[in-house]
């Protein structure tokens, strides 16, 4: 806010030096509502209301300033032309008037390198920033965010509609449960939590090693090397219909439709593939996310 502030004094100075005269360029808020009651009114509200009262910020009583630019010449015009109005600008420009204040924020590291940025969906796409309510700054309910993610992201959405899924259809999660809608450094944007894991662990901490004998794919691949996290037609949400066609896409001796190429060992001969009893593998391997006790992950 502060380089903003920077940018608009100059202009304020060039103006002197031109040899206008220099009356205050902010009409303040109150002005603003004047005429535009209605906005202002539902402002009162709104979490942004924050910027007009408090002092510390350096915009007390000029809150729609903050976003708009100076007004003074404007509320005296009433001339659409005397105003910046971020929805005529580009995505690019009209999200840096937003990060001005927001770009510090832990949960928008990613943000300027984030697909959502480089697609130029800007920050209002998805923030109604005057707005209250379940459409307004952020939208608190699962459902409605998600309601959102699918109005473009209508595949990804299907997804949950199989046998297997999350819960988002049921409004019981959301997609940013998984998603940092302002992007992150892992692959998809998914979510971060503590030192870089990935997300799913915060709701399936038991799955969180160091374990002693671990599972390699867990920690080179995830949980996408065997599961469907948007959903599935097999139980479990495996890749696979079958426990064992998850395992022996890595653990056989036959050219695998793998691409990753982190194979592991055959079974021991012991393993008769083709007797029902050595078919379901978790059966005896338990521990399939890695175990504290056994290096064959049998208990
Ligand atoms: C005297 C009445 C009046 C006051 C005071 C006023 N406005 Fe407006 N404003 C208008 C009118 C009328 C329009 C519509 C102009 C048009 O569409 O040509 C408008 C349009 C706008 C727009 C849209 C511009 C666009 O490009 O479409 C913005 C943003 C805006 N006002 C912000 C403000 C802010 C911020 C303030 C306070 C600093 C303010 N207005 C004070 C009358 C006013
Ligand atoms: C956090 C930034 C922000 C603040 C604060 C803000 N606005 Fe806006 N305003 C916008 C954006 C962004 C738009 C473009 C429309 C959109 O995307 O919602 C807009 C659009 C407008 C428009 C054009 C008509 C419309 O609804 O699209 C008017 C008028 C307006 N704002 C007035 C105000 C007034 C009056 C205040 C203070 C009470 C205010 N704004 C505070 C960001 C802001
Ligand atoms: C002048 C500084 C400033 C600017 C510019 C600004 N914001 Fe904010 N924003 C705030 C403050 C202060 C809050 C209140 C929450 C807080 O204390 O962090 C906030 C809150 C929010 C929230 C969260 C509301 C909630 O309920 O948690 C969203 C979303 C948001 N702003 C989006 C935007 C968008 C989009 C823009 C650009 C159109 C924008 N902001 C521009 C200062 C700003
Ligand atoms: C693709 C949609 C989308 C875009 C684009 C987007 N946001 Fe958000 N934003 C959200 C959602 C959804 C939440 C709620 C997150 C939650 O509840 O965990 C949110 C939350 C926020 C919050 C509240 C604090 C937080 O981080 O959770 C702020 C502030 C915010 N957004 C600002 C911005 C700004 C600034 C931009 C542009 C640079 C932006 N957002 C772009 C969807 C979006
Ligand atoms: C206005 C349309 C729009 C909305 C709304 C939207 N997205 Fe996107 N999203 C895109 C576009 C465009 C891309 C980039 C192209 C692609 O990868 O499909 C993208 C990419 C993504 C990606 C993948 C790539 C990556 O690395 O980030 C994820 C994940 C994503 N969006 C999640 C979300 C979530 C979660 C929401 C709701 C909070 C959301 N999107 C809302 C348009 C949208
Ligand atoms: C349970 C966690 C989880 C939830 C909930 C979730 N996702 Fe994903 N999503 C992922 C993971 C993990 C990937 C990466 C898949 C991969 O590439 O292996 C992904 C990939 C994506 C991608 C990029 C790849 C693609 O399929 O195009 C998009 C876009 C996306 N998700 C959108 C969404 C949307 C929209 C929602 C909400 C309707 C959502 N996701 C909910 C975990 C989740
Ligand atoms: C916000 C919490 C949350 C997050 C994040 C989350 N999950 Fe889940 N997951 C659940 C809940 C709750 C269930 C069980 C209830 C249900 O059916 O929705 C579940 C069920 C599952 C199941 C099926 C279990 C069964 O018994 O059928 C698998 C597999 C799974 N999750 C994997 C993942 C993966 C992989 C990720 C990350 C990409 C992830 N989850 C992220 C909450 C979460
Ligand atoms: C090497 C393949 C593999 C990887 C990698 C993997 N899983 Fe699993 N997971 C399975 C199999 C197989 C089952 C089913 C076990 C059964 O039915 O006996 C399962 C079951 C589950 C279940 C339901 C039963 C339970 O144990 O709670 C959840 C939840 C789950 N996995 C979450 C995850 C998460 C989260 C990750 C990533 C941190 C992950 N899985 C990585 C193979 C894997
Ligand atoms: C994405 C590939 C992949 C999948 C899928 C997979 N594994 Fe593994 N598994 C590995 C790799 C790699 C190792 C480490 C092999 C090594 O150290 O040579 C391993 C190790 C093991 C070990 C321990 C062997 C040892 O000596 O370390 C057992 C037991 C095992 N896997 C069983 C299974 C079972 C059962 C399944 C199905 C539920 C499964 N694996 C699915 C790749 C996979
Ligand atoms: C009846 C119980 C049982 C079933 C079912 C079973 N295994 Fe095993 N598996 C074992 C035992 C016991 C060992 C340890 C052998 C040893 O100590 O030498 C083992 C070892 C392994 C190893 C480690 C090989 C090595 O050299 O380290 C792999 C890989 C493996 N099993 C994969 C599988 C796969 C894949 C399936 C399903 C197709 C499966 N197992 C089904 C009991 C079972």
């Amino acid at each position: 806010m502060r380089s903003i502030e920077a940018v608009w004094l100059l202009s304020l100075i060039a103006g002197v030096l031109a040899g206008q005269s220099a009356p205050s360029p902010f009409a303040g808020s109150e002005a603003c509502g004047t005429c535009h009651e209605d906005i202002s009114k539902s402002f009162a509200k709104s979490p942004h209301h924050a910027v007009d009262v408090d002092k510390k910020r350096g915009w007390e009583g000029r809150a729609c300033e903050s976003c708009h630019g100076p007004g003074q010449k404007h509320t005296e015009s009433a001339s659409a032309d005397d105003i910046r109005n971020p929805a005529k600008l580009t995505a690019a420009i009209a999200d840096k008037g937003c990060l001005t204040c927001h770009l510090n924020q832990p949960t928008h590291i990613g943000r300027l390198q984030s697909s959502h940025a480089k697609d130029q969906v800007a920050c209002t796409t998805c923030h109604k920033v005057h707005a209250n309510g379940p459409l307004g700054l952020v939208a608190r309910k699962a459902s409605a965010i998600n309601e959102q993610c699918a109005s473009c992201h209508l595949n990804a959405s299907a997804q949950f509609q199989k046998p297997f899924h999350h819960k988002l259809p049921e409004g019981a999660m959301s997609c940013v449960d998984c998603h940092n809608p302002h992007g992150s450094i892992r692959p998809a944007s998914t979510q971060i939590f503590a030192a870089n894991e990935p997300g799913c662990l915060r709701c399936h901490g038991d799955k969180r090693g160091p374990f002693t004998f671990e599972h390699a794919p867990m920690r080179f691949e995830g949980c996408g090397s065997c599961h469907e996290a948007h959903g599935s037609a097999n139980p479990r949400m495996l890749a696979r219909q079958e426990v064992r066609l998850v395992c022996l896409e890595c653990h056989a001796n036959l050219p695998t439709v793998k691409t990753s190429g982190v194979l592991g060992v055959v079974p021991p001969a012991f393993h008769d593939l083709r007797s029902p009893r050595f078919q379901n593998c978790t059966v005896c391997h338990q521990k399939i996310h890695g175990s504290h006790v056994d290096r064959n992950l049998l208990r």
